[in-house]
């Protein structure tokens, strides 16, 4: 199940000299998204753990409406992996087109930061499509 987790505007100080955004402004967003995600299923510390198939298909420039949306797509012991899509809405027709996307992996920590089963610290109201890869 697709979520929207975040949703902003570039500004021109999100820009690089060419004009548009940095990379690192959409992947720290991305990160963001992705730990929204996370939060949503577990109670507990988590961190990336590693960023996958990561991709800058178009640019994205000043002023675009940007929306990062993820889905969870796996679940191992301790891990999580989640698909983080992000895409601008065309000013005039309002399409959205994808800019960026990215696989990132996310484990659950205990106190100490070691790994912990997800299981152990699911939510309980967690959907039902991500209890059926649980
Ligand atoms: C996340 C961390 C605790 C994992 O430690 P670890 O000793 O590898 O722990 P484990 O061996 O128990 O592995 C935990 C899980 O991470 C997965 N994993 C570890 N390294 C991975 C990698 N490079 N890519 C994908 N998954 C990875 C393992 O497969 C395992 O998944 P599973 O439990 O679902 O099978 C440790 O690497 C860490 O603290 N990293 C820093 C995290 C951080 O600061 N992130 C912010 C970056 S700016």
């Amino acid at each position: 199940m697709k979520d929207i987790a975040l949703r902003g505007r570039a500004y021109p100080t999100d820009l690089n000299p060419s004009g548009t955004v940095f990379g690192g402004w959409i992947m720290a967003k991305m990160d963001k998204a992705a730990s929204i995600a996370v939060d949503e299923i577990v109670v507990a510390d988590t961190v990336t753990v590693s960023v996958t198939d990561l991709h800058f298909l178009k640019p994205i420039r000043n002023g675009d409406i940007v929306t990062i949306y993820t889905e969870i797509i796996g679940i191992g012991r301790s891990s999580i992996k989640i698909d983080v899509n992000v895409m601008v809405r065309c000013k005039q027709s309002h399409d959205e087109y994808s800019v960026t996307d990215a696989i990132f992996t996310f484990v659950t920590l205990d106190e100490e930061g070691k790994s912990i089963d997800v299981r152990d610290v699911i939510r309980d109201d967690i959907d039902e499509e991500i209890r059926a890869i649980l």
